[in-house]
């Protein structure tokens, strides 16, 4: 797909981050979206993002739905071609972070997690597939993570989600290359991007004293990590699909980390036991203020 002027996008986890900027970014190209999201404040502020920011009369429809709802997901797909006619896109982008160690993670918190990072994915992809194939020319994009492809202490349960979603999209990218449908699919790989997403992050407290020193501490270490954003993101992994790549990795961290693992594949888990057992052992920062808390 080498223009999205005139075309339909849906994209889910429209209500904030990488989701409203790709929003952003395919209405200033003249796409047409069907934006989805759990949080409906959250999407209502992305439509009037769009609103200002874009001259061209486009039509923008909104649903508010759980990704992990699979009735939800055909339901949405099902409306979204009645509205628009047709869709094109489908970015499978919504997604949220756990922090737990895999002895004491809850059952529900993993259930949480791959529902939302993997079965919202796998919801969106088989959801969207047969209107896409209608279409004539259609994407789909589904949104890993630089940890689909690098493993870390502490993250196995968005590792696995991430991981699952890389070995998903890899496959699908497969069979849509044999059937020539006219359809393709790319799988996005971003490091750390500067949004909410640490925020709505679920830190168990099983980290504290093995990882890490505070739950506040580590979201602000997290936070530092983010170190591109999500504008810039978004442009990457817009221009990846033009370019119809098989895989996107976004900021210089992924790049490393991706050559690290290729590199040494299984070796490159001892170099992170060794500094992870460093940055543990460090003492903890002065106190830092912050007016978030985690949905836990
Ligand atoms: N920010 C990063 O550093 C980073 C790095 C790698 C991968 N990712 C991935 O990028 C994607 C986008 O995340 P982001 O960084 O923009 O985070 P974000 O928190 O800013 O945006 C995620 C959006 O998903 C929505 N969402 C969460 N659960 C949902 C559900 N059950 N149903 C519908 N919507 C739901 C949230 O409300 C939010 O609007 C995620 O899949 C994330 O795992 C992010």
């Amino acid at each position: 797909m080498k223009s999205f002027n005139g075309r339909v996008a849906a994209i889910t986890g429209a209500a904030s981050g990488m989701g409203r900027a790709l929003a952003l970014a395919l209405a200033r190209e003249g796409c047409h979206l069907a934006l989805a999201d759990n949080n409906r404040q959250g999407l209502e502020q992305t439509v009037a993002l769009i609103k200002t920011a874009t001259l061209s009369p486009l039509t923008i429809t909104t649903q508010v739905l759980d990704v992990s709802e699979r009735q939800a997901m055909q339901d949405w797909a099902a409306r979204c071609v009645a509205e628009h006619g047709q869709v094109n896109l489908i970015f499978n982008n919504a997604g949220v972070a756990l922090s737990s160690t895999v002895e004491g993670v809850d059952y529900a918190d993993l259930e949480w997690i791959i529902g939302i990072n993997f079965w919202g994915v796998v919801h969106g992809t088989k959801a969207f597939l047969p209107h896409l194939k209608a279409s004539g020319d259609g994407h789909v994009v589904n949104t890993s993570s630089v940890f689909g492809l690098f493993a870390q202490p502490g993250m196995s349960g968005y590792n696995a989600s991430k991981f699952a979603v890389r070995g998903f999209t890899e496959s699908l990218r497969q069979e849509l290359d044999l059937q020539r449908c006219g359809v393709s699919a790319t799988c996005v790989h971003p490091g750390g991007i500067r949004t909410d997403i640490c925020r709505s992050s679920r830190i168990d407290a099983n980290m504290t004293g093995f990882l890490i020193h505070s739950e506040q501490q580590a979201r602000a270490d997290f936070e530092k990590l983010f170190i591109t954003d999500a504008d810039h993101a978004a442009k990457v992994i817009l221009q990846g699909v033009r370019n119809n790549k098989r895989r996107v990795l976004i900021g210089r961290d992924a790049y490393c980390l991706d050559l690290l693992a290729r590199c040494l594949p299984a070796a490159y888990q001892a170099l992170v036991v060794f500094t992870s057992k460093r940055m543990a052992a460090k003492p903890p920062k002065p106190a830092f203020e912050t007016h978030d808390k985690p949905h836990h």
